[in-house]
């Protein structure tokens, strides 16, 4: 057995890297001397009953192209933290005194939490402890603000954008508006990229508010101009022209967004009659082999999450400021959601091709639009008015089955 031993965890949400980074680590670790554990079920395996395994090369060989994690994942269980002013939630004491045994027994010099803001919380607060973190982040809504890209965003966007190729041909042979639900949560990197990828021709992200007008405005515009179908695509966080999201009920934890495709589907239908079909991509987006970005990603985090513990700084993540990869306090990676700007270069070019997002008539400059004033403004007040009245019924059908806040 080695003297020096460090530790990794993967938490909360899976997605597609998580067993490169493992691997990233696993093999820079070893090549400095180190012993490297895997603990099992994220932060749970931590403590009580502690559970881990030590990685060697039978374990980690052949799992750079595998989705999921060789470690498994909890996303909650015990271990629920915030760290925000306002609404910090404190970890039980007695898990942070369990853990922070079980790395000194285990002779631990550094443990890496692959997560994203709500796991990354948690080390912050193991950090506050004097357990010795570093944190790699990840997930496929691409929303910390310290890092330009998380893995597990491409492998999304490539998944959004292999189901949008399909639709595109389904849509066009039966002339129908297809509406592709994406995840994201409060954040649209992930309809926006594949949108653009996928040749959509509306996308309605959470940054950006829309009309119902709008989008059928674009569709109309398309079939004067021949094109007899419209791929939409919708970000599960958008919320409804009414401001209300759509999402499940959940006691105690973060409300489960999904589930507004099917609604402006139908709205569509009832305004245009047109046939709409809709698809929510769901989990699928999480699922299956990192695309060659994420590898080489994922990769990289790991073998610098092993230089951040020679060089104990701990209590920091890993960041991805292209073509560096540096890094920045925990506390200050999970203080605030990234989400797409509105006026930003993607968003522009976007509109320069002629995408919709819902919230301007075709034929406004896609360049001259960028004006936070203009984008404000309702194309009429009786379109408004319609609207409203519309979310509104949706907004009240939606209530028996979803927490609307
Ligand atoms: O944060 C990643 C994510 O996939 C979100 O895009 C989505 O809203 C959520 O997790 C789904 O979580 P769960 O797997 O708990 O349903």
């Amino acid at each position: 057995m080695s003297s020096k031993r460090i530790g990794i965890l993967t938490s909360g949400g899976d997605c597609p890297g998580l067993n490169a980074v493992i691997r990233g680590t696993y093999k820079a670790a070893t090549q400095l001397g180190y012993e490297c554990l895997g603990f099992l079920k994220g932060y749970e395996g931590l403590y009580s009953p502690v559970n881990y395994i030590t990685l060697d090369r039978k374990n980690t060989t052949g799992i750079l192209n595998e989705g999921g994690t060789i470690l498994g994942s909890t996303n909650k269980g015990r271990f629920a933290a915030t760290v925000g002013v306002q609404d910090r939630v404190e970890l039980d004491p007695e898990l942070l005194e369990g853990v922070s045994q079980t790395v000194q027994q285990l002779g631990i010099e550094g443990l890496v939490c692959v997560g994203g803001d709500g796991s990354l919380a948690v080390a912050q607060q193991f950090h506050e402890y004097g357990i010795p973190v570093v944190g790699v982040p990840k997930t496929i809504d691409n929303d910390l603000s310290a890092t330009a890209f998380t893995f597990g965003f491409d492998s999304a966007v490539e998944c959004a954008t292999n189901a949008l190729d399909r639709l595109h041909t389904t849509a066009a042979s039966h002339e129908r508006i297809m509406v592709l639900e994406v995840m994201g949560r409060h954040a649209g990197w992930i309809a926006l990229h594949a949108g653009i990828a996928g040749g959509g021709d509306v996308i309605l992200l959470p940054e950006i508010p829309w009309t119902y007008d709008d989008v059928c405005h674009k569709i109309l515009d398309r079939e004067a101009k021949g094109k007899k179908f419209t791929l939409v695509v919708i970000a599960e966080g958008a919320p409804l022209p009414c401001g209300n999201l759509i999402a499940e009920e959940q006691a105690g934890a973060q409300a489960r967004l999904g589930g507004i495709g099917p609604l402006i589907a139908k709205e569509i239908e009832r305004r245009l009659h047109r046939e709409c079909r809709t698809v929510i991509l769901g989990h699928l987006q999480r699922g299956g082999a990192p695309t060659t970005f994420d590898r080489v990603l994922a990769t990289q985090y790991g073998a610098h999450a092993v230089r951040l513990i020679v060089e104990q700084k701990f209590g920091h993540m890993i960041t991805y400021s292209p073509p560096e990869m540096g890094s920045v306090p925990i506390m200050e990676a999970v203080n605030e959601i990234r989400t797409v700007d509105p006026h930003g270069a993607a968003v522009q070019a976007a509109r320069a091709l002629g995408i919709s997002f819902g919230d301007c008539p075709a034929d406004e400059n896609p360049f001259a639009f960028c004006h936070a004033d203009d984008s404000e403004a309702p194309a009429s007040a009786e379109d408004v008015a319609e609207d409203a009245e519309f979310t509104i019924s949706l907004c009240e059908a939606a209530t028996e089955e979803a927490l609307l806040d």
